[in-house]
């Protein structure tokens, strides 16, 4: 999160989360942005299978740090929206897949928070990433925790440039642009697919899913 907001320096942010869950990431990025850029509008965007986890958000017990937005995450269980002088997040109740091709050219920042790769592969596919990066403004950026070469691999052949992110108090995540980031490593693709030619991107054909 915080390493995509150093990338984006825009008075307004669009923002996609994949997908909402208990809408953690939703949440530490208004603390973050209201810490640090308390003027920045930020619009959250998030699709979300689960009807029901999101009607039991209001239930739930958050850590005490977010017990300033306990109004937003009402609203949000109540009506799926929020929204204020600097805030607006939606909540879709659907598949993800679906919701990503209502965007072009829309998001600054991807948070791409789905279940692993091995657990929910139709949100780490090939096609998956062409649906978010038509999705993206040409300047956005992708953070994601996993770092597996066929999810690199998949924002690679996409175009995206592909990075380390890597700090002192996260395990090393992946970061992605389609413009060139300063301070951060590149990842040598063409070395890691010279080094492990039989890795391949997960593609919906191979999943039994066609999204077109
Ligand atoms: C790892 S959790 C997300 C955690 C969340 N980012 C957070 O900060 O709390 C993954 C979520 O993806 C949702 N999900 C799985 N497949 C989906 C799909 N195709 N479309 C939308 N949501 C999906 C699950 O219901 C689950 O809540």
């Amino acid at each position: 999160m915080i390493p995509a907001f150093s990338c984006v320096m825009k008075d307004e942010v669009n923002i996609l989360d994949i997908c909402y869950g208990l809408g953690f990431n939703t949440l530490a990025t208004l603390q973050y942005v209201q810490k640090k850029f308390p003027n920045k509008k930020i619009n959250v965007y998030s699709p979300e299978l689960d009807v029901s986890l999101v009607k039991s958000l209001k239930y739930f017990t958050y850590p005490k740090e977010f017990d300033a937005y306990k109004n937003i995450i009402l609203a949000l269980s109540k009506n799926g929206v929020y929204k204020d002088e600097n805030i607006y997040i939606e909540i879709f109740l659907g598949d993800a897949r679906e919701y990503i091709k209502n965007f072009t050219n829309k998001f600054d920042i991807v948070y791409q928070d789905a279940f692993s790769p091995s657990s929910n592969p139709v949100l780490w596919t090939k096609e998956y990433f062409l649906d978010i990066k038509k999705a993206m403004k040409s300047s956005g950026v992708l953070t994601t925790y996993s770092i597996a070469l066929r999810t690199r691999l998949a924002l690679y052949e996409n175009d995206f440039n592909v990075y380390l992110n890597t700090g002192e108090e996260f395990r090393d995540a992946t970061i992605a642009s389609l413009k060139t980031l300063d301070g951060f490593e590149a990842v040598k693709m063409e070395h890691k697919i010279s080094c492990n030619p039989q890795v391949k991107s997960l593609r919906d054909k191979e999943l039994g899913v066609d999204y077109t």
